[in-house]
């Protein structure tokens, strides 16, 4: 039995595409291994959207050189954003690089896999899909805790953001038959798990059409929240032009739906916002977030945010800066704006804010940042919540963590708790990204 190792980097999306992955090969009687070094084939499944998530890519395949030298027989395969991004090219630049295999193409990688051991070729399947959504794919959950787990419900994107390679690499939008995500959903139930990510690049925009009408990505939600009060719900991620109030309905109506939204601002300047492509203004961003609070008080928000966009001005940044602390966010993502290439600002803008200018914009918001979600977290203690429970402290085998609905990491004593387990702990101090809790008696 040939044995595949799987190393995946970026978004959750390709972690979830990991799991198709190891699902499609173990089908086709490749054994998944957890040991790089006894592995025939090493499979990166890799991150296009900044360049620096590429050169982590390029200087991993340098490291591994060493471990092709010892195994010889070693074969060396790229796949997601990056593999479609650049296509057989990668394997000029990259000459460790055996084959490559874009999001859309996964159900030809055992036949690549015989292929180019078997003929001694290399190989590249880029073609992208309007409308593989791997449905009838049972993931193989890869390094699981057994209590949480993703499940992708759309692909592709054609928001067209004028900095984002995404709808270059993983293709036009396209829905997943619902019946198939609640079946996936009911069956991690029944083996166990406590809760589900349902993943998208832009979940509002999830539909499917049946005969008679259309199922909507609150409908879904609903439908998913329905399975069971003891399954939580999540979701990633949202685009604030589609955030309706329907979906902030029937996130209030289930207590296991997370009360947690992701809502990337990427800016607080309209103008910027504008060039961006983002079909909203901070009025409009702003109205959402106060939607969200009218049906949601407790309802947490996080957001990603883009320093030193092409021609972002001093003034632009500082109103980025407002939009924070108007917003108050519990986390951020930040980012240094990094050109992509053919996206639309590549060919229309100019990358002009100088490097140094970038990253003290950044480090500016990262400091902002840092002080609203300790202040956030402080108003937290004296609260209880139910906490999910995940596993143990990374730095103590006597304590545990878990998380709450609004996706905040709690951690606290063990005594008889165990992974799994929903247990109700109140909040008695805190950091900025974590809160320390004390278990309530149950
Ligand atoms: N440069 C910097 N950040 C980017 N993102 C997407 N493209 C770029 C880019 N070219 C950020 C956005 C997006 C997140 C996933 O990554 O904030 O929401
Ligand atoms: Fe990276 Fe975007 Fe691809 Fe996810 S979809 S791996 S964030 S480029």
């Amino acid at each position: 039995m040939k044995k595949v190792y799987i190393e995946t980097y970026g978004c959750q999306m390709n972690f979830a595409d990991s799991e198709i992955v190891a699902s499609l090969l173990k089908k086709e009687g490749y054994d998944v291994t957890t040991e790089i070094g006894e592995a025939d084939y090493v499979l990166i499944n890799t991150c296009a959207i900044r360049d620096n998530a590429e050169q982590r890519i390029r200087k991993r395949l340098r490291e591994l050189r060493a471990l092709q030298q010892r195994n010889t027989g070693l074969r060396i395969g790229i796949l997601g954003c990056m593999a479609e991004r650049l296509q057989s090219q990668l394997m000029v630049e990259e000459e460790n690089v055996s084959f490559v295999v874009g999001p859309d193409a996964y159900r030809q990688l055992p036949s690549i896999l015989a292929r180019v051991r078997e003929q001694g070729v290399k190989a590249a399947e880029t073609e992208l899909s309007t409308t593989e959504t791997y449905a009838d794919i049972e993931p193989v959950r890869l390094g699981s805790n057994g209590i949480s787990a993703y499940i992708s419900i759309m692909r592709g994107c054609q928001n067209y953001c004028a900095y984002c390679v995404v709808p270059y690499t993983r293709g036009r939008e396209r829905s997943r038959d619902p019946e198939t995500i609640v079946a996936e959903a009911r069956d991690l139930y029944a083996h166990g798990y406590k809760e589900v990510t349902l993943l998208g690049q832009n979940v509002n925009s999830y539909r499917w059409r049946t005969d008679d009408g259309e199922v909507g990505f609150a409908e879904l939600m609903a439908r998913v929240a329905e399975i069971s009060p003891r399954l939580r719900v999540r979701f990633a991620t949202s685009h604030p032009k589609d955030l309706s109030d329907g979906l902030l309905e029937v996130m209030a109506k289930y207590d296991n739906i997370c009360k947690c939204i992701h809502l990337p601002v990427q800016s607080g300047s309209d103008r910027i916002l504008k060039l961006m492509n983002r079909h909203y203004d901070s009025a409009w961003y702003l109205d959402r977030i106060a939607a969200i609070r009218r049906y949601m008080p407790d309802c947490s928000i996080t957001t990603d945010v883009i320093a030193g966009f092409c021609t972002e001005t001093e003034e632009e940044h500082q109103m980025t800066l407002d939009m924070f602390r108007k917003v108050r966010y519990d986390y951020a993502y930040m980012f240094k704006f990094s050109m992509r290439p053919n996206t639309y600002a590549e060919k229309h803008l100019q990358d002009d804010v100088p490097e140094a200018e970038k990253t003290r914009r950044l480090e500016e918001i990262i400091a902002l940042q840092g002080q609203i979600a300790l202040e956030n977290n402080r108003k937290e203690i004296g609260r209880v919540y139910e906490v999910l429970v995940e596993g143990e402290s990374h730095r103590s085998k006597e304590r545990l963590f878990g998380r709450n609905s609004q996706n905040k990491v709690i951690v606290f004593d063990r005594h008889e708790v165990q992974p799994g387990q929903y247990v109700k702990v109140k909040v008695v101090d805190c950091t900025a990204a974590t809160l320390l809790g004390e278990l309530c008696a149950q």
